[in-house]
């Protein structure tokens, strides 16, 4: 039986359908009520589905991450990035030969078009590599002008394939060109979470011997850094896409809203934050700073607009940070120190507790690539790198279905009504 909603307004009234997902809430279709001359209003969208979509389903009350009906928990322990990518991509685990095949794919492609090193050039050495990127990863629609028909499946395909094989080199370079070391070559012999460390750490001098934990720990940041439902970033790729835009320059878009510190520039946020606390002693201080509200900080690595339980990417991230610090001899970090004694204050806040504000994926990821050898400026890089796979799967879901609409949100009005022109001599 079709559910409806009756919407009641003045004398006017309206049924609006009702539809069902798989999982998750019922969304009551709007589209007619500009029948009865009024908008919905909900800025943020706190409760506003934009899309239908069948990659990522998150419980945000039970703190549940699935990917194709896949928990993250699984997927972290028994898969691996490109298989994700893939699953991401087209909807089932693959096969042995799918697998190899995607691989080869990917291999195929990691190298860039040697021009594009010219770019970097105009950069100064301290520029963010988040200002590179979005410049750099826009300026690959320059090059693949073969492949922009966003119709045709094969170019959806290879634009794919073409950004995820790339973001790993094109991040490396960002950090190699911040320390004034030469870029460094992919080795398709690798894995594609060693060929990045190998990109970032290697020099044509020394090939760095990467512990294998390390690697691994590497595709697990990726893994569970690879997409999550309708995001800030991935809405606006969805929406840069919805205008017919080439599949790089919504890729860049996303990265430019990822930027910001509220969404994937919270693990840079969340590092530094760690760093200015310094301290566990030092801890009520911040803790009190961040439930005054008329001081603007806020613990940067938690709370979530969905989550209100503990972000299951979170455990998984502070699992491989126990690993990462313990193989690289930094177990009694006082960071990690910090990070946990914060945690524990803050999870038996009762400021915390009411607003449901758990770590997240933000929480510990800093402290783990810091770990790594990665600098704070690279850590939304590597955010970016991974949520391509994510945003790539996105677009070509959206841009898949024909006739998709533009997205073009209305507004609530408040500005001046109409007004005659005041003449300069007549402006006091
Ligand atoms: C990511 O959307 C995604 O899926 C994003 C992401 C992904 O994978 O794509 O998961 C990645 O962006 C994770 C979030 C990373 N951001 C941070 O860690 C920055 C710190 N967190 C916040 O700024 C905040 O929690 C947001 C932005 C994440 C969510 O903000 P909301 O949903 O708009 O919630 P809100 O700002 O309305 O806060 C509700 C209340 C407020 O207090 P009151 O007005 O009710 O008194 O909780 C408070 C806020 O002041 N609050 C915090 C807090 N987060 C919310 N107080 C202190 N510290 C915090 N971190």
């Amino acid at each position: 039986m079709n559910k409806s909603a009756s919407l009641s307004l003045d004398e006017q009234k309206v049924e609006l359908p009702v539809k069902e997902g798989t999982l998750g809430f019922d969304v009551v279709e709007v589209t007619s009520l500009s029948k009865l001359d009024v908008f919905t209003f909900d800025p943020g969208f706190m409760s506003t589905a934009a899309c239908e979509s069948k990659i990522t389903y998150i419980d945000g009350e039970k703190g549940v991450l699935l990917h194709r009906g896949y928990l993250i928990k699984e997927l972290c322990e028994h898969s691996n990035f490109l298989e994700v990518a893939f699953l991401l991509l087209y909807g089932e685990l693959p096969t042995k030969a799918q697998a190899k095949q995607f691989n080869t794919d990917i291999n195929l492609h990691t190298m860039v078009h040697e021009q594009l090193r010219y770019f970097f050039n105009g950069f100064r050495a301290d520029a963010h590599p988040m200002a590179i990127m979005v410049g750099v990863v826009g300026a690959l629609s320059a090059f693949y002008y073969d492949s922009l028909d966003i119709t045709n499946p094969e170019h959806r395909r290879i634009s794919a394939i073409r950004l995820i094989a790339k973001m790993p080199t094109i991040a490396a370079m960002c950090y190699k060109y911040s320390i004034g070391q030469p870029f460094m070559y992919p080795n398709n012999d690798l894995s594609y979470a060693e060929n990045f460390l190998h990109m970032m750490f290697s020099t044509p001098c020394e090939a760095m011997k990467i512990n294998p934990i390390l690697i691994r720990a590497m595709d697990q940041i990726f893994i569970i850094h690879a997409d999550h439902e309708q995001n800030a970033s991935t809405s606006t790729v969805r929406m840069a896409g919805s205008t017919g835009a080439n599949p790089f320059v919504c890729i860049s878009a996303g990265i430019a809203a990822l930027w910001g510190p509220a969404h994937g520039g919270a693990n840079e946020a969340a590092l530094n934050m760690l760093k200015q606390i310094g301290t566990v002693d030092r801890i009520p201080e911040f803790i009190a700073r961040a439930k005054d509200p008329n001081d603007s900080f806020r613990l940067m690595g938690f709370g979530h607009r969905v989550y209100k339980n503990y972000d299951p990417r979170a455990k998984v991230m502070q699992q491989t940070c126990h690993e990462v610090l313990a193989v690289t001899g930094k177990g009694d970090s006082p960071l990690f120190k910090v990070a946990v004694e914060l945690e524990r204050i803050a999870l038996n806040d009762e400021y915390f507790i009411q607003r449901k504000l758990y770590p997240n994926v933000d929480f510990y990821s800093g402290i783990t690539l810091s770990a790594l050898g990665i600098p704070s400026s690279m850590f939304t890089v590597v955010f970016a790198l991974a949520r391509t796979s994510g945003w790539i799967s996105q677009w070509s879901e959206m841009v898949s279905v024909p006739n998709y609409k533009i997205a073009r949100p209305r507004q609530l009005y408040t500005g001046a009504t109409e007004r005659d022109f005041v003449p300069m001599a007549e402006r006091e």
